[in-house]
């Protein structure tokens, strides 16, 4: 509901694609998703990689051993909602062995070499994983796609375009009816491809690809923080995903993609993909969804299109946000670390209400 110009009340949104890391990382970024969303998807690229359910129950504990009590000394409620990582090794049992779990709400593809800790990912999708995607179809388990060819001969903004001619249609010929989600779509081609595809197939849209466009990263010099995978694109296919994001169309919905790296790892001669907007993630979208005049479709992708593609029920209670101008710091703690996050040092027109 838009109460007034200055106010923005929907239901408690949940970030379908998001990476935590362990440890001090998790402890030191937890916070900043838990204050907005109710729910997210992990990302399984630990080192070593989540591969089994055994892995992620352990992960999902750590998790939850990780929110802090608020005021009033409560945890408060959040719902890790883990995946695993699919290897060329990956057996058919892991995912009966995940789906009855009921801890388990996707599998994800990293193409080998896409990114960041995708070494142990897969060479051959449709040659290698056959039968693991056989029982994944028939169990209705999501496959959660990184959309990238990784050929060297392929340019890098071409990536995912070339994705989906030779993996995306291939695979969905061989399995109509598998519930895939396009993980961080960029481009035109891939809003298209989404748009139309026949069966259950959705996609995540993170904040950064619909707020910036590839002049982001050389703007006044080399931008290390604006450095993600998919890399950003031109300003065509950033209007084409906040077209698809804002149009209220259920196929797209929230992935924040949000990824820490310490500064030092980002700022160096070979630095790491992976923009971090776990603590500014509402007001980003927020700041998307308003430069279209479309604050009243950003329930429907945040809050409502995720929960209805994994067949889970909307959160129940409210986040408000507010036209406030508000300061993204130039670094935050993290650990014995800091990181930076994106669009440090601008002023951002949103920010959330206190609870
Ligand atoms: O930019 C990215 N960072 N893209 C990914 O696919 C992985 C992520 C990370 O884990 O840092
Ligand atoms: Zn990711």
């Amino acid at each position: 509901m838009i109460d007034s110009i200055a106010h923005l009340t929907i239901r408690r949104p949940d970030d379908w694609h998001l990476h935590l890391r362990d440890a001090d990382v998790l402890r030191a970024v937890l916070p900043d998703t838990v204050s907005q969303f109710a729910r997210a998807i992990i990302m399984p690229n630990l080192q070593p990689p989540i591969t089994t359910t055994e892995q992620a129950r352990a992960y999902r504990e750590r998790i939850l051993a990780a929110l802090a009590p608020g005021e009033a000394g409560r945890v408060p409620a959040f719902e890790p909602l883990m995946t695993l990582y699919l290897t060329d090794h990956t057996q058919a049992d892991e995912i009966r062995v995940a789906q009855t779990s009921g801890l388990i709400y996707g599998v994800k593809l990293y193409p080998a070499g896409a990114t960041t800790h995708s070494a142990a990912g897969v060479t051959d999708l449709l040659g290698r994983c056959a039968s693991v995607l056989e029982v994944m179809q028939a169990l209705e388990m999501p496959l959660l796609v990184h959309g990238e060819v990784t050929d060297p001969q392929v340019d890098l903004f071409d990536r995912e375009a070339v994705f989906i001619d030779r993996v995306m249609i291939p695979l969905r010929r061989a399995y109509p009816a598998l519930k895939v989600v396009f993980e961080h779509l960029t481009t035109r081609e891939g809003v298209q491809y989404v748009r139309d595809a026949q069966g259950p197939v959705a996609a995540t849209i993170t904040a950064h690809h619909l707020l910036y466009n590839r002049n982001a990263l050389f703007q006044g010099g080399l931008r290390p923080h604006w450095y993600c995978l998919p890399v950003l694109k031109r300003e065509v296919h950033r209007q084409a995903l906040l077209e698809a994001a804002s149009s209220g169309h259920s196929r797209f919905f929230l992935g924040t993609d949000s990824a820490p790296h310490p500064r030092g790892a980002k700022e160096q001669d070979c630095g790491c993909a992976g923009c971090y907007t776990a603590r500014h993630a509402m007001a980003l979208y927020a700041t998307a969804f308003d430069s279209v005049g479309r604050l009243d479709q950003l329930e429907a992708f945040a809050s409502l299109n995720g929960p209805a593609f994994y067949g889970l029920s909307p959160n129940s209670d409210m986040l408000s946000l507010e036209r406030v101008d508000d300061l993204v710091p130039q670094q935050l703690a993290m650990g014995s670390d800091v990181l930076v996050p994106l669009a440090a040092g601008t002023s951002l027109p949103w920010r959330i209400c206190a609870a």
